[in-house]
């Protein structure tokens, strides 16, 4: 038995931040910031709204489109790295905000990588027997750990989310996987402060050590090869062409980086899903945000690769195949 995706939902809020925004704020501008990234714009959420909100929006949009009751799910698993607290984990939160009495739910902290994390785990109480509705969300509200004074990092992140429904099924679902992590990536991209190591204070809060610290350049040559070369050993070890794959759902972090796996992965142009010019790098968020955006175009059969990279480092790619036409 397999695991298959069978719903999707996908949110961003409402609020636009564009690129000629961002200009108003640090030294940047809108043709650097496209011709660097790919991104135009990204959704920013408002003062109290929080990571599970992204998740309860997805997991709705799921509940109606399969007429479910939200008592019907056993599990929720929610990847992120802007969780509403430190604990409980937002998964509880989520839960509880839909109404899911009968789920147990817990967090997957992968930075970027998140979801495909997410969906491997889910996939495997899938295919135990046990369980047969799982959901896993992947959101980030990033803007609460972006500094809005530093453009090495403010105008990459965006807020948004989204999350599937897994259930068993006989054929199609998730065909295989490739999981890699590397904590050597801690010392490029981390957040300072806020944990057990360094909790928060008046010096770690005026030394403004609870964003997001990237060394960008680092990270891009990383990911360039890792996400690249991890999605071409997932085709390889199952005798794919890019003639086989029909699409690409890879994170959203810079278009450079998705170009470069594409090449890699010999796929011809109109195959590789991008809207990170509408949303920018959302995290965990990415993935389902695409297969949301994209699911009309996805038929019951398509053969599609999921990859991302992201802190930690962590990185992986995901073989499926799309179960239903929508
Ligand atoms: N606007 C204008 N100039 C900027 C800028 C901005 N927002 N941010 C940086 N710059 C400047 C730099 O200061 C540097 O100037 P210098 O040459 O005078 O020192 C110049 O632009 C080039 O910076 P560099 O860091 O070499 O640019 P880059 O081509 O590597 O692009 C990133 C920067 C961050 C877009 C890119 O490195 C990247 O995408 N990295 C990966 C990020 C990522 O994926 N993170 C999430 C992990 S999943």
């Amino acid at each position: 038995m397999r695991a298959a995706i069978t719903a999707v939902g996908g949110y961003v809020p409402e609020k636009i931040l564009t690129n000629a925004d961002l200009e108003k704020m640090v030294d940047t501008n809108d043709e650097w910031i496209r011709t660097r990234t790919g991104i135009r714009q990204r959704h920013i959420m408002e003062d109290g709204k929080a990571t599970s909100d992204i998740c309860v929006e997805a997991i709705n949009q799921i509940l109606k489109k399969k007429n479910l009751s939200p008592n019907d799910i056993d599990l929720i698993i929610v990847a992120t790295v802007t969780p509403d607290h430190v604990f409980p984990a937002t998964a509880n939160i989520v839960s509880h905000k839909i109404g899911a009495t009968n789920a147990f739910s817990y967090d997957i902290s992968a930075a970027c990588s998140g979801f495909l994390y997410g969906l491997e785990t889910g996939a495997k109480f899938v295919e135990s027997g046990k369980y047969k509705k799982v959901i896993i969300c992947g959101a980030d509200k990033m803007s609460a750990i972006i500094d809005y004074q530093d453009r090495n990092t403010c105008v990459i992140f965006g807020d948004g989310g989204g999350a599937v429904l897994l259930e068993p099924t006989e054929e199609n679902g998730i065909i295989d996987s490739i999981l890699k992590s590397d904590g050597v990536g801690k010392e490029f991209l981390h957040q300072k402060a806020g944990g057990s190591l360094l909790p928060p204070s008046h010096e770690t809060i005026d030394k403004r050590m609870h964003y997001v610290y990237q060394e960008g350049k680092t990270v891009f040559k990383f990911a360039v090869t890792n996400m690249a070369q991890v999605s071409r050993d997932l085709m390889d070890r199952n005798n794919l062409s890019g003639d086989d794959v029909d699409f690409l759902a890879a994170h959203q972090a810079n278009l450079r980086i998705i170009d470069a796996t594409a090449k890699r992965m010999e796929l011809e142009k109109d195959k590789v899903l991008i809207n990170i010019d509408r949303y920018g790098n959302t995290t965990a968020g990415t993935i389902p945000l695409l297969l949301s955006d994209f699911e009309d175009k996805f038929k019951k059969g398509d053969t599609i690769i999921l990859a991302a990279f992201g802190g930690g480092f962590t990185w992986g790619a995901i073989y499926l195949k799309w179960a239903y036409n929508s």
